[in-house]
């Protein structure tokens, strides 16, 4: 239930001092992607989690901060992790820098591709992020499957609700685990806990919207019926809230007028997530929503729903629990909106392989 569901939570987890300590991790965590807008404060919160070791900071030569640079800068933290800059030359012979960078990594973070501008659809992004050309989402996924195959890779890359089925076919086309590939959902649950906590006045650490369907538009479903301070919102108000939690992002993309998309608030997001994932494998389930390979939804192979993260990973992908009539019509519409969106990824996968 709810309760668990918070109780579990990562951002509680810190505060817990009198519980049995459970021993630190020391994982070994790659972001790929490591220079970008989303790349840099996301490499800054990960070197801060007591379970990471290791961080692998990846992007390209050409990015506008080297790689190197980033590590440099991190390794000062007076933290344990150590940290390393992998540089990809776009020059053909260059060494490929991937297999040290990724090898025996437990976690691949892969914030790399185009960011949306003013006008931009998440989907007018696939061509370029998923495309054979540059290929971001297909190289680095192919390097996973190579190097760090039992990793968990969280694809914050977009459009998310047709690069992960692409993803995730292509790990079964190689014999690896589907459920391996995430696609990273979490700031569509942080700003609608952050605008129900505004509206009702809740603390935000006890607000717990589970937001379901995908990661674009009208499939970005908040089920704000189950959350304590959710319900207690008037029925009147509810589209609104609904419409400016799938908004959000094009807000941000607006307001930085073509400078970029959501960065800061993503990398809070994308870190909650990744401790998420590092707590499972450190062995406290903790349970977060994500988009990932799922059974919950007949018809949709894919679907964004509570996750639990264990051991080995995605341990426990959760039912989307009741929801009232206003919701049950709203989650039509998403499931017509997002078939056809992990048709283009599944279309993709078929014609790449
Ligand atoms: P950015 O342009 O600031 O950073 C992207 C970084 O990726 C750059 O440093 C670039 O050099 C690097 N890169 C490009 N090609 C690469 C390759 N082949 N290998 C390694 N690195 C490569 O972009 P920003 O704002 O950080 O956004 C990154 C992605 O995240 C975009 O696709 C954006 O749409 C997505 N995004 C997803 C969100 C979500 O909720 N899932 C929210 C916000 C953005």
């Amino acid at each position: 239930g709810t309760a668990a569901f918070v109780a579990n939570r990562v951002r509680s987890q810190t505060d817990v001092t009198n519980c049995e300590a459970t021993k630190k991790g020391n994982f070994k965590v790659c972001v790929c992607g490591g220079s970008g807008g989303i790349g840099q404060p996301l490499s800054l919160l990960m070197a801060m989690d007591p379970n990471v070791g290791e961080l692998s900071v990846y992007d390209l030569t050409i990015a506008m901060v080297p790689p190197g640079g980033v590590a440099a800068d991190l390794g000062h933290l007076e933290t344990k992790v150590k940290v390393k800059g992998y540089a990809k030359s776009l020059d053909e012979k260059a060494i490929d820098v991937l297999g040290d960078c990724l090898k025996d990594c437990n976690l691949v973070l892969v914030p790399a591709g185009m960011p949306r501008k003013p006008g931009q659809t998440r989907d007018d992004l696939f061509k370029i992020n998923a495309g054979i050309f540059n290929g971001i989402a297909k190289e680095v996924v192919e390097a996973c499957a190579k190097y760090c195959p039992n990793a968990v890779v969280a694809l914050v890359v977009n459009p998310v609700n047709s690069v992960v089925p692409a993803m995730a076919e292509l790990y079964k086309k190689k014999g690896l685990n589907p459920k391996n590939i995430v696609g990273v959902t979490t700031l569509d649950c942080v700003r609608a806990n952050k605008f129900v906590a505004e509206i009702t006045g809740a603390d935000p650490d006890d607000v717990e919207i589970p937001v379901i369907g995908g990661h674009a538009g009208v499939t970005i479903m908040p089920v704000f019926s189950q959350d304590k301070h959710g319900s207690k919102i008037p029925a009147k108000d509810i589209p609104a809230l609904d419409k400016h939690v799938q908004d959000a992002g094009t807000d941000v993309v607006n307001a930085k007028n073509g400078k970029g998309s959501a960065t800061l608030s993503m990398a809070f997001a994308g870190a909650r997530l990744g401790k998420a994932v590092l707590a499972g494998l450190n062995g406290t389930p903790t349970t977060e929503c994500a988009y990932v390979l799922s059974d919950v939804m007949p018809g949709l192979p894919y679907f964004t729903s509570k996750v639990t993260f264990g051991k080995n990973g995605v341990e426990t992908v959760h039912p989307i629990g009741k929801l009232n009539q206003y919701e049950k019509e709203r989650l039509e519409e998403a499931k017509a909106a997002l078939k056809n969106e992990i048709q283009s990824g599944l279309d993709y996968a078929a014609s790449n392989s």
